[in-house]
Parts: structure tokens; sequence; C-alpha cells
């Protein structure tokens, strides 16, 4: 079959639902839910909040023990790791490669990577709080008591990540490393990433992620990598102490998009707080750091083209590549009321979700009409799922719901052939990189189930 005739494929809701669930359960190796099968065979941080919320439409009682599994890898000081590691040795880089266990703050029984991802976790609990108390019985009592239990962890998340990562007067939130944003090899982070030089005493290492891809185009370039690894060792000579990795790496940008992310995962668990009667003072500082967080993305729009800009905190300069991250006070919302119709149009319009001739109107990574534009490579094209989730899930919480409803459309028309790709080629809608990737699964059964 053609990549065209794959995407044509269209399985009925049930069938596609059912799909999920397969890959979801066959993903699970009883304490963890591995991000994809064979390319990511450990717990992502960001992807174990996305996936807990597809797994809570199966049963809510995994997806808390999804969440306590990587709640209970948090470091004393309160990062969430961006990898809790299985026994699985087929993923490069492993834990001995991060030298982790150098890291004053790492508990002793796990193995971690040493920086993280973006915050969505306080949405997933709030979202799988939601889905368990309409589940009813036993199951309400259940998610009812995590999320009390998971409450004060994320407040200490969200506490580090004000702490040890606002290192400017911009408001914004600085990350450390490309993959802490998740959008790994995204052209936002290419000026930052010239800068960093591996030395001569960068240690040989093997990619095993080229060997689990049908194209090895469709992944990050090796000059890459060598920069994403020189990073780790950075981190590894000052032992992961955050204050110090802050200043000693040669990689600080203020990260817009996770930035919004923040901020809007701050107000989700204020309010969760304030239901759950947590003390005042956390209540007025989550508020306040929502605020700083929102101020620092609506002040890093361009004027010009009204999007949103991360900032290159080493050479102090905007960065003005043009990607699906220059969306993000839609995430965070508070924008004047005209600024933010012209960001909907611009999202809605024929340079991102209208662009002729897509598969789905899920925005791409990066517009098609920019120059840049790689259709099928990772993080400079193609559209993703989960990203498409994220911003339909903003759009109904800010009383958007006729665009909250386009995008789970959108994204159904994306997935329905049932392969649960990674990523997506946004013309023919041929699924790259993993197949079987447990976040898109996930999505996808919250799309079916609509939970609204
Ligand atoms: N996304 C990264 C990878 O490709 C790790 O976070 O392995």
């Amino acid at each position: 079959m053609t990549e065209t005739e794959v995407s044509r494929r269209c399985l009925p809701a049930s069938t596609l639902a059912a799909r999920a669930a397969y890959v979801l359960r066959g993903n699970d190796t009883g304490t963890v839910i591995t991000a994809a099968p064979k390319l990511y065979p450990h717990m992502w941080s960001w992807d174990a909040a996305f996936i807990a919320i597809g797994v809570a439409h199966l049963d809510v009682r995994r997806a808390v023990s999804e969440l306590d599994t990587l709640l209970a890898a948090q470091w004393h000081n309160g990062m969430l790791p961006h990898i809790v590691y299985t026994e699985d040795t087929d993923y490069f880089p492993g834990p001995d490669r991060w030298g982790t266990h150098l890291a004053e703050h790492m508990p002793e029984h796990v193995r971690t990577s040493g920086i993280c991802q973006p915050p969505v976790h306080a949405i997933s609990v709030r979202r799988i709080l939601d889905i368990g108390r309409r589940a009813g019985g036993s199951d309400r009592a259940a998610v009812e008591e995590f999320a009390r239990r998971a409450w004060p962890s994320l407040y200490a998340w969200h506490r580090w990540l004000m702490r040890f990562r606002t290192p400017d007067e911009t408001g914004l939130l600085a990350v450390v490393h490309g993959w802490e944003s998740g959008m790994d090899n995204s052209p936002r982070w290419d000026e930052p990433y010239a800068a960093v030089r591996p030395a001569a005493e960068l240690p040989p290492y093997a990619r095993l992620d080229l060997g689990m891809v049908r194209d090895t185009a469709e992944r990050p370039t090796d000059t890459e990598y060598d920069r994403y690894l020189w990073l780790i060792e950075e981190m590894r000579g000052v032992r992961y102490a955050p204050d110090e990795v802050v200043r000693e790496s040669s990689f600080l940008v203020g990260d817009v998009f996770l930035s919004a992310i923040f901020a809007v995962s701050c107000q989700v668990l204020e309010e969760l707080g304030t239901e759950l009667g947590r003390p005042e003072r956390e209540l007025r500082e989550l508020a306040g750091w929502a605020a700083a967080a929102r101020a620092g993305v609506l002040a890093s729009v361009d004027p010009a083209t009204g999007m949103a800009r991360d900032r290159d905190i080493r050479a102090n300069a905007w960065l003005s590549a043009r990607t699906v991250a220059g969306f993000a006070p839609l995430l965070c919302g508070g924008a004047p009321a005209d600024r933010e119709q012209a960001l909907l149009d611009e999202f809605t319009g024929p340079g991102w979700c209208g662009y002729p001739g897509l598969i789905a109107g899920i925005p791409p990574s990066v517009s098609p009409a920019d120059p840049g534009f790689l259709p099928r490579q990772y993080w400079r094209g193609p559209q993703w799922p989960v990203i498409g989730w994220m911003f339909g899930w903003a759009f109904a919480r800010h009383g958007y719901s006729e665009l909250a409803e386009t995008m789970r459309a959108e994204g159904l028309r994306l997935t329905a052939a049932g392969e649960f790709g990674e990523y997506y080629e946004p013309f023919t809608g041929a699924a790259l990189g993993s197949t079987g990737q447990s976040w898109t699964a996930a999505v996808v059964l919250d799309w079916l189930c609509h939970a609204e």
C-alpha cells in the first residue's frame, strides 16, 4: 500500500478505540506504560501525563498508578525527571551516560535522566479526577485520594521550576536542553545550538534510535546528537546541581511554549488546591507564578507577526523561528482580545491549520509556508497529535468550544488509520517515527471519549 492509501483508511470509531486500548495495554510493562514499544522503552515525563489521561478511560486505577510511578521518581529538590528508566537497555542515552547517580537530589530507588520536560502533569491529574468522578463508586474514591496525595508533589515541582528556571527578568521559564522543551530538534533551537560546541572529550557513543525507524531522515541528525550529548557532559560535570547547571550550561533559552503550559498548569493546580482546601499561601503563590509566566509569554510577542518568541538568554536575543510554539499565548490566555483574535486567525488560516492540501487541520510543527519546513523530519514540519490535543484542551478552557471541537475532529481525521504514529506527514497522513506511540493512542482515546 502507498502512503496515501494508508492515510485514506478511516477506521470506525469503535475499532479505532479498541486499537488505541490495545496499544496502551501492549506497551504496559506492569509498572510503566512505555512511550513506544521499541524506540522509547521507558517512561517519559510529559508522555506519562498524556498516557494517564487516555488510560483513565479504560482503567482509572491504572492511570493513577502510572502517575504514582512518575511522582515516585521526583527528585528530592522537586524536579520531575524527563525519563524514568525501566530495565530495558535498548535506548541511548541510558542512566549511566547521564550519570545521575552523582546528583545529590535523585531518589535512590530509581534511575532517571537529569533534565525535565513541560509541566503538563497538573492538567493530567485534573482530567483524570474528572474522569474518575464520572465513573463513580470506588474509582471516584481512589482518584480523589490520589489527587490529595499528588497535589503537594505537583506544587513542589512547580516551585522547583520557579526557583531554578526563571534566570532573567523576562518571566519566561528557561530550558537547558532542547529535550526539555519536548520539541528536540525544532528550528526554535537552531541558533542557540549553534553555540554549543562539543569538545574532543565528548565520549564516543552509538545511536540506537536510528535502527528503530524505517527512514533515518525522520530523526535528528548526528550533528544535533553530538550537541545533545555534549550538554549532558556539561551537566554531569556539575552533578546536576540546578543553580550550577543554569550558570554553566552553554544552552539556556527562555521557552515560550513551556512557559505557557506552566502558566495554565499553575492555574489548574491552584483551582484544584482550592477545592482540596490547601493552604492559602500556596494558592497565592501559584496564582503569582501563573501571572508572571503568562506576562512573560505575552511580552515575548513579536509586534510584527503577533507570534510569541523564545529568548536566547546566552546571546541576549529574541529567536524568530516561526514554529507552532509561537501560538503559546493561546495556551495560557490573557492576550488583549484583538491580539488573541488575530492569533486565532493566523492559527486557523492558510499559513497553518488551513494550509492548502493538509490531510487534517492540526497545526504542523513548522508552517508549510516556511522555507525550513521539512514534512517528514520530527519537529521540523510534521504534525504531532498531542500538540493538537493541547490546543483543543486550551480552546475548551478558554471558551472557544467550536475550535476545541475542530481540534478533536481534525485530530481524529489525522489518526484515523489506527497506526498511532509518533508524528505525521501533513500532506499524505503517513505515520512517521515510531508506530504504536502511547501518547498518540492516549489522546485518540480521550478525543473518542470526549470528556468535556
Ligand atoms: N525525545 C528524545 C529522544 O528522541 C528524548 O527525550 O530520545
